[in-house]
């Protein structure tokens, strides 16, 4: 087979986003106004929310969203360790501890059972690492890793068992849904899924702005509030204060954060946002091709289509089996680099960098689950200009690099 150069990922930009810019920069309009509240509505409108507040990317809206939620220095909030840097972050900003749980072995989604285990533990006092016993536990912030979601109602359920608040991380869940059986409706995610519900639109998320993000909810009060502490605190924005009949006065009501989505941005998401469904439907194609095209691959395991679920399919991780070969996972992405595949890996899990073992003394041990499936793990170029052509010559390379190095079992 001929050789290609097949990237991890191409947006697709079309010649709608390019105008919509234009317009914008013609307009003379450049930060949050028309563009970005044009955008905020319609993102609402397409996941079901009452509110949307659009921000310059899913870790502010993460941000907003705990801080909103009255978060506090010393609470504990339930995070999993198989996510982005993101997720937790935002927790430390605020002064808060994230208390990281296992993954699920088949979707790598948060495991309810061992975020039970780990509030067990704490009030026990057995909670491996460092945080002490009295930190009170407030909320509970799941991702849904790649775009398949948790099953909403075990999430609220346990929620509401613990007394906890909800913020979903959705970085990756634009467009998905889930019900709870074939009889239900189903609920997209950001439809009152959670307390607020965070999307990215980073470069390589299933609709893009560049950088981006928008925060989702149904309580009045929280949107409120986060739409003022984007922008510094202030009681009303730059397009409330000087178009139309608007005061240029404002006054301060906390001391906020700089995280606005500008008016640019806005004029390629408006334009992303129309065609989200078409994206997800090419990426839905060539996942599926994967999955059929990689069926009978010994040495690897493709990913686990959850029943009852519309995926986003932002990612495609496939895990090696190390038993059935003779190199480890780094060396077989080297192989792929090497054959002019890009690839990457949904995460080394937190517990595993630096600061969080300095910060709170885990062990890769005390999260076995995550700590052996990253070292199994490639995500697949998956994006919705990917040719025919990329696609076989993805399946080949790989068939190929498992045939020379495979171990018979
Ligand atoms: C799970 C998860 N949460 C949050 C983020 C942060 O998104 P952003 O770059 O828009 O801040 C990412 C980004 O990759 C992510 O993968």
């Amino acid at each position: 087979m001929k050789q290609l150069t097949v990237p991890y990922f191409r947006p697709q930009l079309g010649e709608e986003e390019i105008a919509e810019v234009s317009a914008a920069l013609r307009s003379g309009w450049l930060t949050s106004g028309p563009r970005s509240h044009r955008f905020e509505e319609e993102f609402a409108a397409a996941v079901g929310a009452a509110h949307a507040v659009a921000v310059n990317s899913c870790t502010a809206a993460l941000h907003l969203a705990v801080e909103a939620l009255g978060l506090k220095a010393g609470q504990g909030v339930l995070v999993p360790t198989m996510t982005f840097a993101a997720t937790a972050e935002i927790v430390r900003y605020l002064g808060a501890i994230p208390i990281l749980v296992d993954c699920d072995p088949l979707t790598a989604n948060l495991d309810l059972r061992d975020a039970a285990r780990k509030i067990e533990q704490l009030r026990s006092g057995e909670l491996p690492g460092t945080i002490s016993r009295d930190t009170r536990i407030v909320g509970i912030i799941p991702v849904h890793v790649g775009g398949s979601m948790m099953n909403i109602a075990e999430l609220q359920h346990f929620a509401g068992q613990h007394g906890l608040w909800m913020v979903e991380d959705a970085a990756h869940a634009f467009p998905a849904a889930w019900r709870p059986g074939p009889g239900s409706p189903w609920q997209r995610c950001g439809e009152a899924t959670a307390a607020v519900s965070c999307f990215s639109f980073y470069a390589n998320k299933t609709i893009t702005t560049g950088e981006g993000g928008m925060a989702v909810t149904s309580d009045t009060r929280l949107a409120e509030r986060m739409r003022s502490m984007s922008l510094h605190g202030l009681s009303h924005d730059a397009w409330g204060r000087y178009s139309g009949n608007g005061s240029w006065d404002y006054g301060i009501i906390a001391p906020g954060y700089k995280y606005n989505l500008t008016d640019i941005a806005a004029a390629i998401g408006i334009h992303q946002l129309a065609r989200a469904a078409h994206m997800r439907h090419l990426r839905e194609v060539i996942a599926l091709t994967y999955q059929e095209g990689l069926a009978n691959v010994q040495e690897l395991e493709r990913p686990v289509v959850a029943k009852d679920r519309i995926l986003a399919w932002h990612l495609y991780p496939i895990r090696l089996r190390p038993e059935c070969l003779s190199i480890d996972r780094n060396a077989f992405m080297g192989e792929l680099k090497q054959a002019g595949v890009g690839c990457s890996v949904h995460w080394r899990p937190l517990h595993l960098h630096p600061y969080y073992q300095e910060t709170y003394g885990w062990r890769p041990e005390d999260f076995p689950v995550a700590t052996a499936l990253w070292q199994r793990l490639i995500s697949l170029p998956l994006f919705p200009t990917m040719t025919p052509d990329e696609v076989q010559y993805v399946m080949h390379t790989i068939k190929g690099i498992c045939a020379r190095y495979m171990r018979p079992i």
